[in-house]
């Protein structure tokens, strides 16, 4: 995949491999009619002023912006039926306990594997569509052995099939099954799923929702060590209902990442720090939640390197647009465009491992960009809900570019 996308007024990008936190989290690289050449898939150059003859397929940028492809570090996306009742009732004043989750899961158990991948296909496109080429997307809508492996599958399939670089959760440590009791889940998580899940390779990850009603600190420890020691990365839900010392687990295991944090605790903060843990922040479910907002500003100024996600659910967050979530980190978490920008891609793909291939553009990673209907990478956050792509690129092939207005003739 050979590309010369030209023409760009401003290019916008972080720069390196690691995660950035503190001042680094707002460092962008800011390029003045710049372009950018792909060669088998991966950026060759990133350049400034004449770009090089070329014989190859070419994409005009027209003076408009250009970032990397958005990185969605944390989202649910694969599920069967929906759960607009209990979107009515938060409306009313419901409050959101999680006990939805076994709604998903029973309409996920009674689908076939390819009624998940026919479901999720086009929810997935659309998240192309709004600028987002790398997506993690979790488990744990099946709580059986058999229907998690029916969502790995699939969630593979969908990467198989789709432009979009998918990295797969386990997350069989959701919710509670009501057919059998707790501590029998937990043993069968621990016993039957997860050395299968790493045994098949269907998970890069492990995550447990650690929270008040759902898994405890000690079984939340006992299961991520388990993954850890099959081979499998680890990740948190963490404090997200509220604040029961899950960021401090994450810190003590090392994990990848913390996510959600929306109640963590001073303490869990600084041990954030001290892990090199990073913050996945989901606004979303805040917003949709009626929740304080999470402490980006209190984990930035700790030197905790902040992503965010769109958290995409069918409960706590039907929301699939990055650019959506860029805006209420903008405009209710205190974040600079440029941090907010930097925690949808460089940090977002570290959160996932990925940080080596994605996040950035800059010679030897993955062609993924977008082309917006912008002067400035400022604008993504300032046009709420609307989409201002224009252009998807993703391994170096334009897999997504708007319709052009319908003419009046
Ligand atoms: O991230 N926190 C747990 N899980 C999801 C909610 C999933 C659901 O409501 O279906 C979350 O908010
Ligand atoms: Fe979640």
């Amino acid at each position: 995949m050979d590309l010369l996308v030209y023409g760009i007024g401003e290019l916008a990008t972080p720069v390196g491999r690691e995660p950035k936190g503190g001042a680094g989290q707002g460092e962008l690289t800011l390029v003045r009619d710049a372009y950018v050449l792909v060669q088998d898939g991966r950026i060759a150059e990133v350049g400034e002023g004449r770009w090089p003859r070329f014989a190859g397929p070419t994409l005009d940028a027209e003076g408009r912006t250009v970032t990397p492809g958005l990185v969605d570090p944390h989202t649910h996306a694969v599920f069967a039926g929906n759960r607009v009742q209990e979107f009515l009732a938060r409306a009313k004043g419901e409050r959101y306990t999680g006990g939805g989750i076994l709604t998903t899961v029973q309409a996920v158990r009674e689908a076939p594997e390819g009624e998940l991948v026919r479901l999720a296909r086009p929810r997935l496109m659309r998240v192309l569509e709004l600028g987002t080429t790398t997506v993690e997307i979790k488990s744990g809508y099946g709580l059986t052995l058999e229907a998690e492996l029916k969502l790995l599958r699939a969630i593979r399939r969908l990467g198989e099939e789709l432009p979009l670089t998918v990295v797969p959760t386990f997350l069989g440590a959701h919710a509670f099954p009501p057919e059998i009791p707790r501590e029998e889940y937990i043993r069968r998580v621990v016993e039957e799923m997860i050395p299968t899940v790493a045994g098949d390779g269907l998970a890069r990850f492990c995550d447990v929702f650690c929270d008040q009603g759902f898994y405890t600190v000690v079984e939340a420890r006992t299961i991520l060590r388990a993954a850890r020691a099959a081979g499998l990365g680890v990740k948190v839900h963490a404090d997200e209902l509220s604040g029961v010392g899950a960021a401090e687990l994450a810190a003590e295991l090392a994990a990848t990442s913390a996510e959600h944090l929306l109640h963590v605790s001073e303490e869990g903060i600084a041990s954030l720090a001290r892990s090199g843990t990073i913050a996945v922040l989901l606004p979303a479910t805040a917003f949709l939640l009626d929740e304080p907002y999470p402490p980006a500003r209190k984990l930035i100024g700790a030197g905790v390197p902040v992503a965010l996600g769109t958290d995409f659910n069918p409960g706590s967050s039907p929301v699939a647009s990055l650019p959506l979530i860029l805006s209420l980190a903008v405009l209710r978490m205190g974040m600079s465009p440029a941090e907010a920008l930097v925690a949808a891609t460089l940090n977002a793909a570290a959160a996932i491992g990925l940080a080596n291939e994605v996040g950035s553009l800059e010679p030897g990673k993955q062609a993924d960009l977008v082309v917006w209907d912008a002067a400035s990478y400022e604008e993504i956050p300032y046009w709420i809900g609307q989409n201002l792509g224009q252009a998807v690129v993703a391994r170096g092939r334009v897999v997504w570019r708007s319709s052009p207005t319908p003419s009046s003739t």
